[in-house]
């Protein structure tokens, strides 16, 4: 590798292919698939921000007891959209009305209304100072300069993602260690921060052409890759890495479940859209019931993350059930290349063909 501003994020993290796994939210990343990915030459990444700050604990500890090479810990900065921490029980019933038939045909009882719905940032981040990870990645905002002074002073590198030029620019300027740029093509949920994610539509060759003019910052290509070819092409325009996402869900060490797995190798997967109905806020994958149905009612939604706890217990009843109308089946573009169905035979097929 040259000694570009493109090879010092490599050499920092002592990386021997220029290749990061995404990190996957919702218990799809597995402590097995951040180890096995950093133990063969890549990053490893593990999701965490659906777990409290016990559990981001563990995750490290687990994970360092698998491999002693660097691997990033990944979270949500922002936890809510606008009205999405009311726990008033006002909401919950208003909530409750829209569910319950669906939460019927389940055989499924009234839920209890939980303390949050969903982990706090601020509980997380103290967990994921003390345990120290090499990496720390970051979708939905940026955090405060307090916390990103605190992770320099530690040695943790920050990598934020952007899907603007104007987030670019906003990562740029909070000091960020990389950034990632995350083009449409991408599976999972569009972390646009700045902007509605509907109007922050860019693809990933010009998202990251673009940041290369913007930002001395090394850049992390995200969306629409699946192979040797599509990381080339990535590094051509101005990545210094490329993150793939859906060919690591797709891998046998991810915790997704087979249904998911099983849709990302058939025909299905050549239709994927960008739909609010898994979670509120807005992702992609291939079309499905829980689409069709809480698509067609987007604006009857409860924002992020009310709509997504109540779809996780009709998705977890479902799968119970093999049923799969209410999984998400998160799926980028890139999704009918995928060829690999374990981690190392990926990365190894990479390393070959780069
Ligand atoms: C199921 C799924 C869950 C994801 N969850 C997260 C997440 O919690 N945090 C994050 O930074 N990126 C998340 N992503 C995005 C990936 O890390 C990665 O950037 C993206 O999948 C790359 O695009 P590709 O799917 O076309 O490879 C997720 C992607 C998928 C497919």
């Amino acid at each position: 590798m040259t000694t570009t501003k493109h090879s010092r994020l490599a050499s920092q993290l002592g990386l021997e292919l220029p290749l990061v796994q995404g990190p996957f939210g919702g218990g799809l990343s597995t402590v097995e698939l951040t180890a096995t990915v950093s133990n063969n030459g890549a990053l490893g990444s593990f999701g965490a921000h659906n777990l409290p700050g016990e559990g981001i604990a563990l995750a490290i500890a687990a994970t360092r007891a698998q491999t002693d090479r660097p691997f990033a810990i990944n979270l949500w900065v922002n936890d809510h959209d606008p009205g999405g921490d009311d726990m008033t029980p006002a909401t919950f019933e208003r909530a409750w009305a829209f569910y319950e038939p669906y939460f019927k045909e389940f055989g499924l009882d009234r839920p209890e209304p939980p303390q949050h719905y969903h982990p706090r940032f601020d509980d997380q981040i103290d967990a994921l100072l003390a345990a120290r990870p090499a990496v720390f990645s970051f979708v939905f905002g940026i955090p405060s300069a307090a916390i990103l002074q605190e992770c320099r002073r530690l040695g943790i590198l920050s990598i934020g993602a952007a899907t603007t030029l104007a987030e670019v620019e906003a990562l740029d300027a909070a000091g960020v260690d990389a950034i990632v740029a995350s083009g449409f093509e991408a599976g999972g949920h569009r972390p646009s921060f700045l902007a509605r994610a509907e109007d922050s539509l860019m693809g990933t060759a010009t998202l990251v052409r673009l940041a290369s003019t913007r930002t001395s910052k090394p850049i992390i290509a995200a969306g629409g890759m699946a192979d040797a070819a599509g990381i080339r092409a990535a590094r051509a325009a101005g990545a210094d890495l490329a993150q793939l996402g859906t060919a690591f869900v797709a891998c046998a060490e991810s915790g997704t479940a087979d249904v998911h797995r099983d849709a990302l190798f058939s025909a299905r997967a050549q239709t994927t859209v960008l739909t609010r109905a898994y979670t509120g806020r807005l992702a992609r994958g291939i079309p499905s019931r829980v689409i069709e149905e809480f698509g067609r009612r987007a604006h009857e939604l409860p924002p992020f993350p009310i709509h997504g706890w109540f779809v996780g217990k009709l998705k977890s009843a479902g799968l119970a059930a093999n049923i799969e109308d209410f999984v998400s089946l998160y799926a980028g573009q890139a999704a009918p290349l995928l060829k690999h169905r374990s981690a190392a035979g990926l990365i190894a097929s990479i390393r070959t063909e780069l």
